[in-house]
């Protein structure tokens, strides 16, 4: 059985009062979920209030974005070696926010996946395909060209270790509108059919996480699905009872598999 694993991607949002208030309340609630990991992700700006809060509890701590170069003269940025030095496990990686708005190309992607292992942290890949993309019957095509991008490279067996894969639906990101069971459940499987090709061992033991308006509501029939690890949570990240109810769904999820 695969560790669940449900992680809060805060985004751009909070204050430095309200970062640690919510960490605080994440916290106290996860002692509950034995055997569920849990990890926030909160902007930059409030990382050290927040690792703070959940210092040597159960709660990781995550960001959103790493460089990827190693250290040295790029400005604004922040290196992987830098977040793992400050406590930091989990970094997302190819978010479709970035991908769409940041220029975090396939290229990209892979050199800070590359980046993240070498400094020791766990690389959450983000793929998911567009509306038009579904609706042309290319989410396959575009979901096995993102996760190509880091099979294919000749480094991969060892960035693959170290790695949690989260399908998110653009589609489903934000809008309310959540994948059915059964289409993320399909994707799921795809992705870990893929990974079987490069090696069935670590196909099997990869988190594939689904993404895109998980809410309290939803999560406990998602994560039913027999290749849905867990969750990567926006919005219903950012109030701790609905975080909590989630982490408690795939709770729900060790009990029955
Ligand atoms: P959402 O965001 O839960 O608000 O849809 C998920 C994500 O972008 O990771």
């Amino acid at each position: 059985m695969r560790t669940p694993l449900v992680i809060g991607n805060w985004k751009m949002n909070g204050t430095l009062a309200s970062a640690p208030a919510l960490a605080s309340g994440v916290r106290v609630a996860a002692a509950q979920f034995a055997g569920v990991e849990t990890a926030v992700c909160p902007p930059f700006l409030h990382l050290a209030a927040v690792h703070a809060a959940v210092a040597d509890g159960p709660v990781a701590l995550g960001v959103q974005n790493i460089c990827d170069f190693a250290p040295g003269a790029y400005t604004g940025e922040i290196a992987a070696e830098m977040l793992a030095d400050f406590g930091v496990r989990f970094v997302l990686v190819g978010h479709s926010e970035r991908r769409a708005l940041f220029g975090d190309t396939d290229a990209r992607v892979l050199a800070k996946c590359r980046r993240a292992h070498a400094a020791g942290l766990t690389t959450v890949l983000c793929v998911g395909e567009t509306l038009s993309e579904r609706q042309e019957g290319r989410t396959e095509t575009v979901i096995a060209g993102q996760i190509d991008a880091l099979l294919e490279a000749s480094d991969a067996l060892s960035l693959l270790e170290n790695l949690v894969i989260a399908y998110e639906p653009v589609w489903a990101i934000g809008t309310g509108e959540t994948a059915t069971p059964e289409q993320a459940q399909a994707v799921h499987h795809f992705i870990r059919t893929r990974l079987a090709g490069l090696s069935p061992v670590i196909a099997n033991a990869m988190r594939v996480l689904y993404g895109g308006s998980v809410k309290p509501g939803n999560a406990a029939e998602l994560f039913g699905m027999p290749d849905i690890d867990g969750g990567l949570i926006g919005g219903a990240a950012l109030k701790a009872e609905d975080f909590i109810a989630i982490c408690g769904a795939a709770r729900a999820r060790l009990a029955s598999f």
